[in-house]
């Protein structure tokens, strides 16, 4: 048993009872510990005494928080493993080209019987289909011809007027004129991306990345330079610097909130150091925080655009990872680049699609989406520490974990040398999707990582594929 420090003070005494219920199994790792008041009442003791005998389990690593729902008996497995280090972008030579790669990866999502451990996508199950459904209903009828007209850009002013309001929640004051809603984050990303470079212009990008990304810099002829992550902060800021002070950066892409794959956030104090490193050399920063929502924590993070004061950072984002993916509803704050992202947002795609961008103004108006953000961090919050847990407990020791702050992707390395295209290939044989490292890296590095994707409920059926990923990675190892 991990000892106390003080077992003379009464809440340590408390604190030493639990962790021997723990030690005897009568609490198992995933359990839910009493309530406060009922462990006060349990121990006769105050409120006081029992918050801090769980304050001083919290310490010991034998319980932990979650948000809104108490405390749990923290998994022993998860606490042996370590996260993976600060990463080092590397070129590895493929056979394959990344967008290969990508098609061979994503052609297996949508088929039946699959293990959904590969995309990440929230599962249809926990999205609000219903009310979703009405509310797209009552926009169609009260829409009239308007719903089949173009929306010309900058798009559906009750969308924009839903996204500046929230907009203050982030650190920033947007008006529904500084944006332009898009179809999905991909597109919004696209047209920031062609705003503000020219084919062949280097443009930094954490390492490792969204794979949209990496292809989206591959198809514009963009040239990624890799920065290297810290599996908990994100884009290693002294490393950026570096590179700033040594060559020409033409933009600079980045995910702080909740980067995928990493599930990293940069804190506050690194957000506001980039955005001042970037505007010194006229830099722009394009922001993506389509996970800004998905926080586990207790407070929905800032964006960096809150620090802008030149406005130099374009802020994407999308209604993709919370209610529907389906929908493609996206949209950008673009600073100083609003009327070239309009411009090209014409000879993009011309207009969003008009009735999907309503029934979401109506969802954020009415409330819904609000109920629906408060529910759905805590499952996600939940599936990544079941998936986790599962992961540290089949996988071979010595592999390691991220732990997201939000979001619902996990990064794992593998054993060194372990080939993750390979892992991916018989999981496939196996039925079950994942997502090979080296997506993730233009230069095709880690080789030995795999993401796995916690958006669907915890099931017997995933829990086995787990178990069977576990075994793989043990024969290949
Ligand atoms: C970081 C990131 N940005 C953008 C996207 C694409 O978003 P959308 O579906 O809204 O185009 C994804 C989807 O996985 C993502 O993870």
């Amino acid at each position: 048993m991990i000892a106390s420090k003080n077992p003379g003070l009464l809440y340590e005494q408390v604190a030493d009872k639990i962790a021997g219920q723990i030690e005897a199994g009568t609490l198992r790792p995933g359990d839910r510990v009493p309530s406060v008041r009922r462990a006060s009442q349990q121990h006769r003791v105050s409120v006081t005494t029992a918050v801090q005998a769980y304050l001083a389990l919290e310490n010991r690593g034998l319980i932990e928080a979650r948000p809104k729902s108490g405390f749990y008996v923290r998994s022993r497995p998860l606490r042996d493993v370590l996260e993976p280090g600060r990463s080092s972008p590397c070129r590895a030579t493929r056979a394959d080209s990344s967008s290969e790669l990508l098609g061979r990866v994503f052609e297996a999502v949508n088929r039946p019987g699959i293990v959904p451990l590969g995309a990440a996508c929230p599962s249809p199950e926990l999205l609000p289909v219903q009310k979703l459904n009405r509310t797209l209903a009552v926009m169609t009828r009260s829409a009239g011809t308007k719903g089949i007209e173009y929306d010309m850009p900058p798009g559906a002013l009750p969308l924009r007027r839903q996204v500046a309001r929230r907009s203050p929640d982030w650190g920033v004051t947007l008006a529904p004129d500084d944006i332009v809603t898009t179809s999905g984050s991909m597109e919004a990303l696209t047209l920031c991306l062609r705003a503000v470079t020219k084919p062949g212009d280097p443009v930094a990008i954490e390492s490792p990345t969204y794979f949209g990304i990496v292809q989206l810099i591959e198809s514009l002829g963009l040239k990624a330079i890799e920065i290297p992550t810290h599996p908990r902060t994100g884009m290693d800021l002294d490393a950026l610097d570096r590179t700033l002070a040594a060559r020409r950066i033409a933009a600079c892409l980045a995910i702080p909130n909740f980067n995928n794959p990493l599930g990293s956030l940069m804190p506050e104090s690194h957000q506001q150091r980039l955005v001042e490193m970037l505007a010194r050399r006229e830099i722009p920063l394009i922001e993506d925080d389509i996970y800004g929502e998905l926080h586990f924590g207790p407070k929905r993070p800032r964006v960096a655009k809150s620090f802008d004061k030149q406005g130099l950072v374009l802020l994407c984002s999308s209604f993709s990872k919370t209610i529907a993916p389906g929908y493609r509803v996206g949209w950008t704050a673009p600073g100083r680049f609003l009327e070239k992202v309009r411009n090209l947002k014409f000879t993009s795609t011309l207009a969003t699609a008009t009735l999907p961008q309503l029934a979401i103004a109506e969802f954020v108006a009415n409330g819904g989406y609000d109920h629906h953000l408060r529910a759905i961090r805590r499952t996600f919050a939940e599936q990544v520490q079941r998936v986790s847990e599962a992961v540290a407990e089949s996988f071979p020791p010595g592999i390691r974990i991220t732990r997201p702050a939000g979001g619902f992707v996990i990064w794992i390395e593998l054993p060194r040398g372990l080939d993750s295209l390979d892992l991916h290939a018989r999981a496939m044989a196996e039925e079950i999707s994942i997502a090979p490292g080296p997506m993730f890296s233009p230069g095709g590095g880690f080789g030995n990582f795999i993401r796995l994707s916690c958006g669907y409920p915890w099931s017997p059926r995933i829990e086995r594929a787990i178990g069977i990923l576990g075994s793989l990675t043990k024969r290949l190892g």
